[in-house]
């Protein structure tokens, strides 16, 4: 366990920008990697690490009185438990002066970065030594003075913060400034980013004892993004590779002004405006989702199946469609399927309302669907759409990566895959390119 950060090389400033890796839980280079799991053991885990993502996204903006009418979840819907907590991204970062190696959850729907501090009244489990304030020399304390005090409790002397995420892990300490450093194609400095000193926390965040914290991308002015003011540089972006590739890559982050996209197959989403209340609370991006089409037909969608529109995630795995509207998107594939003689419907024992179908040796006719975006459209199709697998005899068959689940609709990272992202939040709103990431 290498619990040090390189020397670092570079400082930058809050108005610019910087770069790093994120790696996703099933790249050998992740803490969070299971080296046996085979492709449908794989594939269920991630149906319930959806699942449960969803219920959590849902259950906490209710819990916090923010949640649209429309994505409010039926008490019953989901038998899944909460406090299973199963992150799918992660990333290092060197907290402080010298730098102490933190390994924290991306995450899109948090509003502030933490990680746990000495000294600890309550730390879960981690393998690497707990960041220690009084040993960074860079290290300050956030004053009631500060820009962001406002959403923070403070006294003379220090602001505190509580955050909680993942159904019902949380993070309590106080709000602290000191350099962050990246490692990536360069070595980066960032200095005086604020974040949550955690001296009280409730965890831990996974089964594996690496993680330390949680990096907060929410669009919330205390996350980490948030705190690229100007509003020029008030963005990021990611492109997610293929995910289940023999040789996976990684990802990178970009933030500020080394986010960036270009070319002629941009196109362009607002975020759906929400509302900001004065609680540091998780709260997802959302776009209008306006239409479904699958294999060039566009579909009939319940009314109000959309209404709350439809969250950009980067913890749910699989894209969920308001179970309505599943449906009629199921519906669309098996007519589509039920044209080929020799492709032919399986069933998951495990997960019956899953489509899968086993398919002949040279079949190429895989369908695609098109989410319509206010504006934009997005396509998907080939191993974003479908998880492609060969039984214990050796057929091939495929499975498809949509769940349906009441009232929700998510854009999922496998859905994510080979698209160029940015995130625009001081224009709010979403530009996208396909890209071979
Ligand atoms: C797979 O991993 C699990 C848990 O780490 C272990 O118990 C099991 O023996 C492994 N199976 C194989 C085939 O390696
Ligand atoms: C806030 O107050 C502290 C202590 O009085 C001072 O050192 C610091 O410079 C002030 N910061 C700002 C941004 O005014
Ligand atoms: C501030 O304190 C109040 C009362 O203890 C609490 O309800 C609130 O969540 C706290 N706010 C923050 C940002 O920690
Ligand atoms: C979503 O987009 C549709 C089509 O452009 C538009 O009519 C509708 O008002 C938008 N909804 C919201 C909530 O902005
Ligand atoms: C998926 O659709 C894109 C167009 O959006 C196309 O360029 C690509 O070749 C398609 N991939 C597959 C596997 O059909």
């Amino acid at each position: 366990m290498a619990c040090v950060m390189l020397s670092l090389l570079y400082i930058i400033s809050l108005s610019q920008g910087f770069s790093t890796e994120i790696i996703h839980r099933d790249s050998p280079n992740s803490p969070l990697f299971q080296s046996n799991l085979s492709t449908l053991k794989a594939f269920r885990r991630d149906i319930k690490t959806s699942r449960i993502r969803a219920s959590n996204l849902i259950s906490l903006s209710r819990k916090f009185g923010m949640e649209n009418s429309a994505i409010n979840l039926h008490a019953n819907s989901l038998q899944l438990p909460l406090l299973l907590r199963s992150p799918l991204f992660t990333l290092d970062i060197g907290v402080g002066t010298p730098a102490t190696k933190t390994t924290l959850v991306f995450d899109t729907a948090a509003p502030l970065t933490w990680t746990q501090c000495q000294p600890c009244v309550k730390c879960f489990k981690q393998d690497c030594p707990v960041f220690d304030p009084s040993k960074s020399v860079s290290f300050k304390r956030v004053r009631r003075n500060h820009t962001l005090a406002r959403w923070f409790n403070c006294t003379v002397l220090e602001c505190y913060y509580f955050v909680e995420s993942r159904g019902g892990q949380s993070s309590d300490g106080i709000v602290s400034m000191d350099t962050f450093s990246f490692s990536g194609a360069k070595q980066q400095r960032l200095e005086d980013v604020v974040f949550g000193c955690g001296t009280y926390n409730h965890g831990p965040l996974g089964p594996q004892t690496t993680l330390t914290g949680l990096l907060g991308m929410g669009n919330f002015p205390t996350s980490l993004v948030g705190q690229f003011g100007n509003r020029a540089m008030h963005r990021f972006s990611y492109c997610l590779p293929e995910l289940r590739s023999s040789r996976p890559r990684n990802s990178i982050l970009s933030v500020g002004q080394e986010a960036v996209i270009s070319g002629k197959n941009v196109q362009t989403t607002p975020f759906l405006k929400h509302p900001q209340g004065r609680k540091l609370v998780q709260d997802s991006y959302r776009l209008n989702l306006t239409g479904i089409s699958v294999a060039g037909t566009t579909l009939e969608i319940p009314k109000g199946s959309l209404d709350g529109g439809c969250i950009l995630d980067t913890g749910a795995p699989f894209s969920i469609i308001e179970e309505q509207a599943y449906e009629v998107v199921i519906n669309a594939f098996s007519s589509y399927f039920a044209q080929f003689r020799n492709v032919k419907k399986i069933t998951d024992r495990k997960y019956p309302k899953n489509l899968c179908y086993k398919y002949p040796r040279g079949f190429r006719n895989f369908p695609s669907m098109v989410l319509h975006f206010e504006e934009a459209n997005l396509e998907i199709n080939g191993t974003s759409l479908f998880m492609f697998g060969r039984n214990f005899f050796m057929a091939n068959f495929i499975c498809l990566q949509l769940l349906g689940e009441p009232k929700t609709n998510i854009l999922g990272v496998y859905q994510q895959q080979n698209i160029r992202l940015l995130y625009d939040l001081g224009n709010d709103k979403l530009s996208f390119a396909r890209d071979s990431c």
